[in-house]
């Protein structure tokens, strides 16, 4: 049956595990299949083009699988990829920009975004905020250095309360929403909002997940079976210490890891 079959969610890595901890806390009956492309990330360094490339192939990996949606958790891959993937794939697609960028455009005021070089290079934030809200005041700083500062673990480091201090700076007063517009940023929350206490911190991944309970609602449909979910987690390359950052990133043991060639 169709509505059996499992939710595919991509990421350039190991990130969007931060997704798949949301999807399970919200949806703990659904199978989750999780394929990483840590051969090749990050992706927030790369051209529209390669993205939009690895895009294509990460989703077509993913069809293996027969899922009846897939998710693009990373950022960056929704920000370049997502329509073309869109107009290929045999079951439906979303990205995680659509849903933060409702979330933030229905907030008072300003709003500012953080992600990576290419998220940000995209314009495509500003562009969904928009659609909502097109008087809407945006403000967007590429933080490259905060992807690092995450995979190594380092979540309550005066170093990181320092990076963050001097990216979120870039950011006006008066923007009191910010969109945490890259899969790796809420591991560092707490850090983040040390240096901006008082903001609204839309997490991306935590709206995607509630988009997407909204579509199995419609006409995707909920797994019929109400037994936890399996999770089976996919990587292009798995190395030992990505193992050990995954565990960060699910808040569980990540369990058995697939290598699939690319
Ligand atoms: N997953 C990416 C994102 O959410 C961050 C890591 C990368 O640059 O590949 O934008």
């Amino acid at each position: 049956m169709k509505a059996d079959r499992p939710i595919g969610v991509f990421d350039s890595g190991i990130g969007g595990l931060t997704v798949i901890h949301a999807l399970r806390r919200l949806l703990p009956q659904e199978d989750l299949v999780y394929l990483g492309d840590t051969a090749r990330l990050p992706y927030g360094t790369k051209s529209h083009r390669t993205i939009e490339r690895y895009t294509l192939q990460m989703g077509e990996l993913l069809q293996r699988c027969e899922p009846k949606l897939i998710v693009i958790a990373c950022n960056t891959a929704s920000a370049h990829g997502l329509p073309a993937l869109q107009a290929v794939s045999p079951c439906p697609v979303i990205g995680v920009i659509e849903p933060g960028a409702e979330a933030a455009a229905e907030q008072p005021g300003p709003v500012g975004i953080i992600g990576t070089l290419a998220t940000v290079s995209s314009g495509a934030y500003e562009a969904a905020i928009r659609r909502h809200d097109p008087a809407k005041v945006i403000h967007s700083v590429a933080c490259p250095l905060l992807v690092p500062l995450a995979e190594e673990g380092w979540f309550d480091d005066p170093v990181t309360d320092s990076i963050c201090r001097r990216y979120l700076n870039q950011l006006p007063f008066e923007a009191k929403t910010v969109v945490l517009g890259c899969t790796h940023y809420p591991t560092l929350l707490a850090s983040l909002d040390r240096c901006r206490p008082g903001t609204r911190w839309i997490d991306s991944g935590l709206v995607t997940a509630k988009a997407v309970d909204r579509l199995l609602q419609g006409s995707i449909s909920y797994r019929t079976a109400s037994a936890r979910g399996e999770l089976r987690v996919q990587l292009t390359d798995a190395s030992s210490r990505l193992k050990e950052v995954g565990n960060r990133f699910l808040e569980e043991p990540l369990g058995d890891v697939e290598v699939v060639e690319i």
